[in-house]
C-alpha cells in the first residue's frame, strides 16, 4: 500500500458537491432518517424517562449531523405494556412524554431548523385500556365489532382458543375475556388487542387519527406492523413448520399465512396514501409513508405501488447475520435494487428498536461498514439513535428485563427475545446517566461504557464514529449517490465492494473486509477503478487516515475494516 499526500483537490470537490446538492421534492431519496426511541433519547424532567422537551432541547444534534428527518417511536397515551406500541388514545401525547403543546413546540423548532418530523403510527392494535376496547368488552355499539372477537372451541366440555394462532411475543394469540365471554385476538402482547379492519367504522377512526397528526404538521408516518392488519375471516389453523428446537408456543413454529400479509392490506394503504396526498398538496411537499413489514421481497415491493415511499428493508438485520457471506449480501442487495419499481428508490436500515445494535450484531470493527453501505447504496439511509456514535447493546439480567417479548420468554430464553439491550439511554457525555438524565436511576440502565463511548468525546475526535457519520451524510447528498450507476462487486469471497460511477465525476468506492484477518487486495483490477484514489473515510479502528492517497492495486484492509475511496 502506498500512502502519499493529501489529495486536496478531491476533498474540495467533495465538499462543494455536497453543499450544492439541491433540496429536491423527493427529499428522502438522498437523505438519512434518524429514528428516536423517545423513552431513551433525552430526559428533561429528571424522571429517568426521555420526553418531548428532551428531544426539542437536542434538535441541534440533527442539524449538526445534517440528517433530513427524525422518526419518533410512539408518543401517544399508553399504559406502556409495550412501551408506547399499545395506544389508549391516538390523538394525545402520553404525560410521560409531555403534552400536545410540547409536540407543537418540537415541530415548530424542527421546521425552523429545516428538519422533518415523522411519527410512528400503530394501526394494527390498541391498548386493552383504550375506551374502544373497554366498550367493546361491554358490547356497547358501535364498538362491539371494533376488535376481533371469537367464541372458543368446545371440545369434550372444555373451551379452547378459536384456532392455533400464536402471538409474536409467545403463547396463544387469543385471550379469553370473561366479561364478554369470548376470545379476542392479540397478535402481540395481551394488552394489544387487534383492531377489526373488516369494520368500516374502524377504518374511519384510524383515518381521523392520521388526519389529526397531519393537521399538526407532521411530515409523514412510519406504519407499525402493517402486514398484521387483516386476517383471513375463516380463521383457519396455520400450518406448522418443522421447528422441533423451539418451545411449542413460540411464534416461529407456525407459517403465518392467514394472520399476516393479506391482500386487503394494500387497498387500505392506498386509502391512507390519499389522505396524505391531500395534505401534501397543501404543504407543497410529499408526505411520506414508511411501512414496517417483515416479509418476503415480492410482498415488500408491492407496498411501493400501494403508496409507501419507504417499504422498510431489513436485510442488514434479518435473516442475514454474522454468518452471512459476501455472496449473500451481494445477491440480496442486487435483488432489492433490481426489484424496486420505476420512479421509486431503495432504503437501507442500519438499526432499530427491535434488533440488536449494529455494533453488537456485526461487532465493533464491522459496524461502521454497514453505516457506509447505507450511505453508498442509492436511496434512503435509516439509522437508530446512537448508531452514529457506535452505541452497543447492554446485557440485562432477567430481573432487569422489562420488554414484554423478553419477560414472556422466561428466565431461560429471554435473551433470545428481549429488546431491552438495544434501548438503553443515549450516551451524550460522561456525566451522571451519560448526560441523558439528572437522575442516576433511568428506566433502563445506562450502558457502563458511556464513560468513554459518548457524543462529547467523539466530537473532539476527527477519527470517531460521529465524525465518520457526518461525512457519510454529506456523501449521500452528492449527485453521484443519487443518479450514479451502482455495482456491487466481490473481491474473492472475502471483500465486498460497491462502485458508484457518473460521467465526468470521480468514482466513489466502498470496500468492506468481512473477514477477521487482514487482506491485501487489488481492487483496481476487480473493479476497474483508477489506480490512485483518496480515502474519504475509513472505519474506526482501521488505522487508515482520511485524505491519504491509496494505490488501488494493493490495498491493505485490516480485519473487519471498511473504507470509502474517491478519485
Ligand atoms: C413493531 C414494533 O417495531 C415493535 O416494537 C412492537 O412491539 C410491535 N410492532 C407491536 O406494535
Ligand atoms: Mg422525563
Amino acid at each position: 500500500m502506498s500512502i502519499r499526500f493529501l489529495s486536496l483537490a478531491l476533498l474540495v470537490i467533495f465538499v462543494q458537491q455536497a453543499a450544492a446538492a439541491s433540496k429536491t421534492k423527493e427529499w428522502w431519496k438522498d437523505a438519512f432518517i434518524y429514528q428516536i426511541y423517545p423513552r431513551s433519547f433525552m430526559d428533561s424532567d429528571g424522571d429517568g424517562v426521555g420526553d418531548l422537551k428532551g428531544i426539542t432541547s437536542k434538535l441541534e444534534h440533527f442539524v449538526d449531523l445534517n440528517v433530513s428527518a427524525i422518526w419518533i417511536s410512539p408518543i401517544y397515551v399508553s399504559p406502556m405494556a409495550d412501551f408506547g406500541y399499545d395506544v389508549s388514545n391516538f390523538t394525545d401525547v402520553d404525560p410521560t412524554f409531555g403534552t400536545i403543546m410540547d409536540f407543537a413546540n418540537l415541530t415548530a423548532k424542527a421546521k425552523a431548523l429545516g428538519l422533518r418530523v415523522i411519527l410512528d403510527f400503530v394501526p394494527n392494535h390498541t391498548s386493552d385500556k383504550h375506551p374502544w376496547f373497554l366498550n367493546s368488552v361491554k358490547k356497547v355499539k358501535p364498538y362491539d365489532d371494533y376488535y376481533v372477537w371469537m367464541d372458543g372451541k368446545l371440545v369434550n366440555g372444555t373451551t379452547y382458543p378459536p384456532n392455533n394462532w400464536l402471538s409474536v411475543f409467545g403463547g396463544s394469540a387469543w385471550k379469553f375475556n370473561a366479561e364478554r365471554g369470548q376470545y379476542y385476538l392479540h397478535q402481540f402482547a395481551t394488552g394489544q388487542p387487534d383492531l377489526n379492519y373488516h369494520n368500516l367504522a374502524v377504518i374511519a377512526e384510524i383515518e381521523a387519527a392520521l388526519t389529526f397528526w397531519l393537521d399538526h404538521g407532521v411530515d409523514g408516518f412510519r406504519i407499525d406492523a402493517i402486514n398484521y392488519l387483516f386476517e383471513d375471516t375463516e380463521y383457519p389453523d396455520e400450518p406448522e413448520l418443522w421447528k422441533p428446537d423451539l418451545p411449542a408456543d413460540d411464534y416461529d413454529r407456525l407459517d403465518h399465512i392467514y394472520s399476516r400479509d393479506q391482500v386487503e392490506t394494500y387497498t387500505l394503504l392506498k386509502a391512507w396514501r390519499k389522505v396524505l396526498d391531500t395534505h401534501s398538496k397543501k404543504d407543497k411537499e410529499t408526505k411520506i409513508l414508511l411501512t414496517e413489514a417483515y416479509t418476503n421481497l415480492p410482498l415488500t415491493m408491492q407496498y411501493y405501488d400501494a403508496g409507501s415511499n419507504i417499504p422498510m428493508n431489513f436485510m442488514f438485520m434479518t435473516p442475514l447475520d454474522n454468518r452471512s457471506t459476501t455472496r449473500d449480501f451481494k445477491r440480496n442487495i442486487d435483488t432489492w435494487i433490481n426489484n424496486v419499481p420505476k420512479g421509486h428508490s431503495p432504503n437501507w436500515i442500519v438499526g432499530n428498536h427491535d434488533q440488536h445494535r449494529v455494533a453488537t450484531r456485526y461487532g465493533r470493527k464491522r459496524a461502521d461498514g454497514f453505516l457506509m453501505l447505507s450511505a453508498v447504496l442509492p436511496g434512503t439511509g435509516i439509522i437508530y439513535y446512537g448508531d452514529e456514535i457506535g452505541m452497543e447493546d447492554r446485557n440485562m439480567t432477567f430481573k432487569e428485563t422489562v420488554d414484554p417479548a423478553g419477560c414472556n420468554a422466561g428466565s431461560q430464553r429471554y435473551r433470545l427475545k428481549s429488546r431491552d439491550p438495544e434501548r438503553t439511554p443515549y450516551q451524550w457525555d460522561n456525566t451522571t446517566s451519560a448526560g441523558f438524565s439528572v437522575n442516576n436511576k433511568t428506566w433502563l440502565p445506562v450502558n457502563p461504557n458511556y464513560k468513554t463511548l459518548n457524543l462529547a468525546a467523539q466530537k473532539t475526535d476527527p477519527s470517531s464514529h460521529y465524525s465518520l457519520f457526518k461525512k457519510l451524510v454529506a456523501l449521500k447528498k452528492m449527485p453521484i449517490m443519487d443518479t450514479g450507476e451502482v455495482q456491487v462487486i466481490l473481491v474473492g469471497y472475502e471483500v465486498m465492494g460497491v462502485v458508484r460511477k457518473l460521467p465526468d465525476t470521480p468514482p466513489v468506492v466502498l470496500l468492506m473486509n468481512f473477514e477477521s484477518y487482514a487482506l491485501v487486495i487489488d481492487a483496481r483490477t476487480w473493479m476497474n477503478i483508477p489506480e490512485e484514489m483518496t480515502v474519504l473515510v475509513a472505519s474506526v479502528g482501521s488505522g487508515i487516515p482520511s485524505g491519504v492517497v491509496m494505490d488501488t492495486t494493493e490495498i491493505l484492509l485490516p480485519a473487519g475494516a471498511s473504507v470509502i475511496l474517491m478519485g
